[in-house]
């Protein structure tokens, strides 16, 4: 990392590979899942330390429903069993916010994320958001619905609708929008992770696969935003 003054207040993540790193190593899709919960509690350990304020993780979006009832199954359990329980009882200081539409989650995962929150909602290190069952354009249909019912509702005039609105009616509302994107495995597209918030983002992809994607990688991917010069649409 070039300069420990300019360090992103806010990575976002998009965690890909986990199925091509289990199969480049023999392994099954599962085991690469679990690999990947594995190494978000070492890097989110990590940019804690670093002093990153926020890091919004994709780990389930609204569309990976369409895979097998069993890969499903085991994406769910890890996020209970394993990365759930992991923070409840860490010391790292994080806070945990999960995202997304918990209303179609099962109940005892739903009941889970509520404890997790609560118990961890004063610490003050980083805050660790966890998409799950989340999707960018749903985020902003809800956001539009609560706005429209406050309209309905005589709370807000139409002329009170602006970004700062907007932005308070997402999940992330309070949180700077992400400074850096990375995307891992090589893909180079946003797939409905937080359109709204990424606007001015600087985008940073690596060929490694989430599983395999060190500290010394996320080092290496914030010194190239580093080197950016950000203009947010200035000269
Ligand atoms: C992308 O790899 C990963 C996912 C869709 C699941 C993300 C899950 C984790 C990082 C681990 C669990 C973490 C939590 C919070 C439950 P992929 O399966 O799309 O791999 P591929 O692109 O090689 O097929």
């Amino acid at each position: 990392m070039e300069n420990i003054d300019n360090i992103p207040s806010h990575i976002a993540i998009i965690m890909d590979g986990n199925r091509r790193w289990a199969k480049k190593n023999n392994l099954q899709a599962a085991q690469g899942h679990k690999e990947g919960a594995e190494n978000l509690k070492r890097l989110s350990k990590f940019a804690n330390k670093l002093g990153i304020k926020y890091m919004t993780v994709y780990a389930f979006s609204t569309e990976n429903w369409k895979r097998t009832e069993e890969e499903v199954g085991a994406i769910m359990k890890l996020l209970k069993f394993y990365i759930l329980d992991f923070f409840k009882s860490d010391d790292n200081n994080i806070k945990v916010k999960v995202i997304g539409r918990m209303e179609d989650l099962p109940k005892d995962l739903s009941n889970e994320i509520k404890k997790i929150e609560e118990k961890t909602k004063n610490n003050t290190g980083m805050t660790l958001n966890i998409a799950f069952n989340y999707g960018g354009r749903d985020e902003i249909v809800r956001a539009t619905r609560n706005i429209a019912q406050k309209v309905k509702n005589n709370e807000i005039e139409i002329e009170d609708i602006n970004e700062d609105l907007i932005s308070n009616n997402l999940y992330t509302a309070g949180q700077p929008d992400p400074d850096l994107l990375i995307r891992t495995s090589g893909e180079e597209r946003i797939s409905n992770f937080l359109p709204w918030q990424i606007s001015y983002s600087e985008f940073v992809f690596t060929d490694k696969y989430w599983p395999e994607y060190s500290e010394e990688d996320l080092l290496e991917s914030i010194a190239i935003y580093q080197k950016r010069t950000r203009r947010f649409g200035g000269k």
